[in-house]
């Protein structure tokens, strides 16, 4: 895949999505070492920005990640992040995955919106034929959002994980693209 262009945006109604930049880093940092979203992360070692810096060098860079900061329209405040990776070119498959990092955007359906444009890209954008995603069983917000942007469970892995000392259920999502 190639990267994104700098100047690329996908409008929503309440929000809207840009590509990540390095001057982002700080920001995205503290949002991906927050509790309530390593909790939810199956990878759960904490990032440093200089993990992040090495993340978006050699995979956001590359076009190995699309990866968007997700803005609120009214004023651009950025609430979170939202990418594609793991491209399977052959399969013309990818999987999705989400955080945002602002208390005050929690459980007003921008995380729902997020998905549904997100998804619509990588059909529309980049013609992908199937985009899944893992959700820990736990994790009732997310599973609620992927079924309402158009997921579909696709298998449930009983005891997948051993995470912070417990084992956890998985659930795989797939959603399949109506126009191939
Ligand atoms: C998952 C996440 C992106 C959802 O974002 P959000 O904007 O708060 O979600 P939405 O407002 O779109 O809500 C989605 C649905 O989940 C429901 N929901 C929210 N919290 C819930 C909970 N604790 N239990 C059950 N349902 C819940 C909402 O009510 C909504 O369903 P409804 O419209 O039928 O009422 C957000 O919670 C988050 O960033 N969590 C931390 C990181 C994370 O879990 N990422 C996903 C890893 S797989």
């Amino acid at each position: 895949m190639e990267p994104m262009n700098k100047d690329f945006v996908i409008k929503g109604q309440q929000i809207y999505l840009r590509p990540i930049t390095e001057a982002d880093t700080e920001m995205v940092v503290r949002w991906r070492n927050l509790p309530v979203v390593v909790k939810n992360f199956i990878y759960r070692k904490p990032v440093s920005c200089t993990d992040h810096e090495n993340w978006l060098k050699n995979k956001v860079f590359k076009g190995l990640v699309h990866q968007f900061i997700v803005c609120r329209n009214e004023d651009d405040m950025p609430l979170g992040s939202i990418y594609l990776q793991n491209f399977e070119e052959e399969n013309k498959k990818a999987e999705w995955g989400i955080y945002l990092g602002e208390e005050q955007a929690y459980g007003k359906g921008i995380g729902t919106e997020a998905a549904k444009l997100v998804l619509d890209y990588a059909f529309t954008t980049l013609g992908m034929h199937k985009v899944v995603s893992r959700v820990l069983e736990r994790n009732k917000a997310s599973i609620r959002m992927n079924e309402k942007a158009g997921y579909v469970q696709e298998a449930y892995l009983k005891e997948e994980l051993f995470l912070d000392g417990q084992y956890e259920d998985l659930i795989l999502f797939g959603a399949i693209n109506p126009k191939g």
